[in-house]
């Protein structure tokens, strides 16, 4: 455990979303959101799952947050859902508000560190209705309802987040449609990539305007990749690579750290983007300085050409890369069939250090990171996941690892709190720390928490006066 010693001021928590545990979707005034239409369409959740009950945290947050307490969690990185905040256009829904206050006075009276996302993909389901995050204007209502959030919290939460994953809303919602809306269309997905980026910029223009200075801390989290080409001296391989990784990470680091788009991308994408998605003046926008890039990791991936094969890709996550495929490593893989790979996560980490956040004065925080297994209660709901535990152990090594060679990484949050509705795997797949029952709602922590809380009060923090 001494090992795995962080410096004083680095943080540990642990990371939820507000469609993955809230429930109460009727609730209080919410407005359904893009997530509640896509579980109530036959075929596109697991099991006909919803988010209706979830982990009923909006009913049960005060023990929720006393749980973290136990844990010894330093800081809780959640999400608000617009959908509670928002109803209609121009409205504001003061329960939904009271709720996200009452949540932030409870962590800091507790001594838990807020951490706040404000899109974790539960789009209003009226945006949708306008073309979603196809429609350029959506970027614009996100800003809106960005500062509704700051003018309530803004006076008691210091780190707050844009978008979470934007890879996910624009490439599985509009393009593989595994997510919501559930759309495949590739060009649909490269504008709603532009008008995510853009909605950033301008919730960045629009809380600094409302006073979101140091040090209060303003960033986004992106879910980049540590990308491989199968076979390092093929050619073909590497121009495969090149692309995944175009659309993967650079379709966001470029114009985030560089004002630009990658070239090499948008003549990849060829009449699929549309010289007339970006406007005079966006670019400036969505580049202007963020203080921390929140970096979720699960696994890396390994990509090889496809030679022969119809560049056109309907249904996948990236469009035109159909002559490109996934290759195996034979490594170990978690229950959601990810390979465990703690190096990759080293090698992503000081790579966007080096390139990205560095040069632009900007710091990491691994946002995300977890592990979904079969897990196997026993009869007091207690779960020894050691498989869960062991990815922990490697993966909080692999950041160790990464401050050792230089990067900046200053927390880590781990994927996630609870077991908890994953996405269209519904409540099949569990990430939790902490294991919920269900039936009976009730919170069990794992041994992977056990653990997890051990590590968090061994740090040097915890024993600075002794
Ligand atoms: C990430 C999401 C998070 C969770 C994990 C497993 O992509 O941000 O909500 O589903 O994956």
């Amino acid at each position: 455990m001494t090992s795995l010693a962080f410096n004083p001021d680095f943080t540990f928590g642990a990371a939820t979303a507000s469609f993955q545990i809230e429930g109460a979707s009727t609730e209080d005034g919410r407005v359904p959101s893009i997530w509640d239409t896509f579980c109530a369409t036959p075929g596109k959740v697991r099991g006909g799952d919803t988010g209706e009950v979830a982990c009923d945290h909006y009913h049960r947050m005060p023990q929720d947050v006393a749980l973290m307490r136990e844990l010894g969690l330093q800081a809780y990185r959640f999400s608000t859902a617009w959908p509670r905040i928002v109803p209609a256009h121009g409205e504001v829904n003061q329960a939904g508000l009271d709720f996200y206050s009452r949540l932030v006075d409870e962590l800091l009276s507790n001594g838990i560190k807020p951490w706040l996302t404000l899109y974790h993909w539960d789009l209003p389901q009226y945006e949708q209705d306008r073309g979603g995050w196809t429609n350029r204007d959506v970027a614009y209502r996100f800003a809106d309802y960005a500062g509704v959030m700051y003018e309530a919290l803004g006076d008691r939460v210091d780190i707050w987040t844009t978008l979470n994953e934007p890879w996910c809303s624009a490439f599985l919602g509009y393009s593989s449609g595994e997510h919501a809306p559930g759309h495949q269309d590739g060009a649909e997905a490269l504008a709603a990539a532009h008008h995510l980026l853009l909605g950033h910029g301008l919730t960045v223009q629009r809380l600094r305007a409302l006073g979101l200075d140091r040090p209060k801390q303003l960033g986004i989290t992106l879910n980049p990749n540590t990308i491989h080409a199968a076979d390092p001296a093929d050619e073909r391989d590497l121009d495969a690579r090149r692309r995944h990784d175009a659309l993967r990470n650079r379709i966001w680091l470029e114009p985030l750290f560089n004002g630009k788009y990658p070239a090499d991308l948008i003549a990849d994408m060829g009449d699929l983007w549309p010289a007339e998605l970006i406007h005079g003046g966006d670019l400036e926008l969505i580049s202007q300085p963020i203080d921390v890039l929140g970096v979720n990791f699960y696994n890396g991936e390994t990509i090889a050409a496809d030679p022969g094969a119809d560049v056109e890709s309907p249904g996948a996550p990236h469009p035109r890369t159909g002559d490109t495929k996934g290759v195996s490593r034979d490594l170990p893989l978690t229950a959601m069939g990810w390979e465990v790979h703690a190096p990759d996560f080293t090698e992503l980490l000081v790579q966007l250090d080096r390139e990205w956040t560095r040069p632009n004065g900007t710091y990491l925080v691994v946002t995300e990171n977890g592990a979904a297994y079969d897990d196997v209660p026993d009869e007091d709901g207690f779960v020894l996941d050691d498989g869960r535990l062991e990815y922990y152990c490697q993966h909080i090594a692999a950041v160790r690892d990464a401050v050792e060679q230089g990067a900046d990484v200053r927390g880590y949050l781990a994927w996630s709190l609870l077991d908890n509705f994953e996405w269209a795997w519904g409540y099949e797949k569990r990430f939790g720390i902490v294991r919920v029952d269900y039936d009976t709602q009730q919170r069990t922590p794992k041994a992977s928490a056990r653990w997890y809380a051990d590590l968090i009060q061994a740090q040097p923090a915890n024993h600075a006066e002794e």
